[in-house]
């Protein structure tokens, strides 16, 4: 006499109201209760993220090529991208090379929030400074240098001229080297 087959209870969709799942409300098949409904959605939930994030992604790019396209018609440096706003926390800085991999940059994000970006090359004899950010300051350690790190002006020390500045630009949660200004004062 054949077996009756024994069904793996977790693989038993039964709504409470006997009817099949199709025709369930969409919060129920939103969160189903069994273990192949639930990895379905599960899979569904993450093809849905990758695309949606592939599209953000894709879009981001375009618009960074537009606006590159712009910025070289109207004789602008284009955009270059240094990192995420939330990958540079407040009372953090991070390192990066503007307008050439030779030019070596520091991006600081002041306790208050506000971004700032050098050239890291002291403007006395081109030791690197480095940030200090609770004392709000840039220090050269070669010959203890010290400039101000909201404006990049010499503050104490041998330096006499202000660091180069880069440009910022910060859109839609990027933060972008927008160009270079030289200052002599
Ligand atoms: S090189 Fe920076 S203070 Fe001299």
């Amino acid at each position: 006499m054949a077996q009756p087959r024994l069904r793996d209870p977790e693989q038993i969709t039964l709504a409470p109201d006997g009817r099949p799942m199709e025709e369930q409300p969409d919060w129920r098949q939103d969160f189903p209760i069994d273990w192949p409904q639930d990895h379905y959605v599960e899979r569904r939930d993450f093809m849905k993220f990758l695309v949606l994030t592939s599209l953000a992604f894709a879009v981001g790019q375009i618009w960074i090529v537009v606006q590159n396209a712009i910025r070289r018609m109207r004789g602008e440096p284009a955009l270059v991208r240094i990192a995420a706003l939330d990958e540079i926390p407040a009372g953090s800085a991070r390192t990066f090379a503007y307008p050439t991999p030779q030019d070596a940059c520091l991006l600081v994000r002041g306790v208050d929030g506000m971004l700032v970006a050098y050239n890291q090359e002291c403007t006395h004899l081109s030791c690197a400074v480095v940030p200090r950010i609770d004392e709000r300051m840039l220090h050269c350690p070669c010959h203890e240098g010290y400039f101000d790190l909201a404006s990049g002006r010499p503050i104490a020390g041998p330096p006499r001229r202000p660091l180069t500045r880069v440009l910022l630009e910060t859109r839609g949660g990027e933060v972008f080297a927008a160009g270079i200004e030289e200052r002599t004062t």
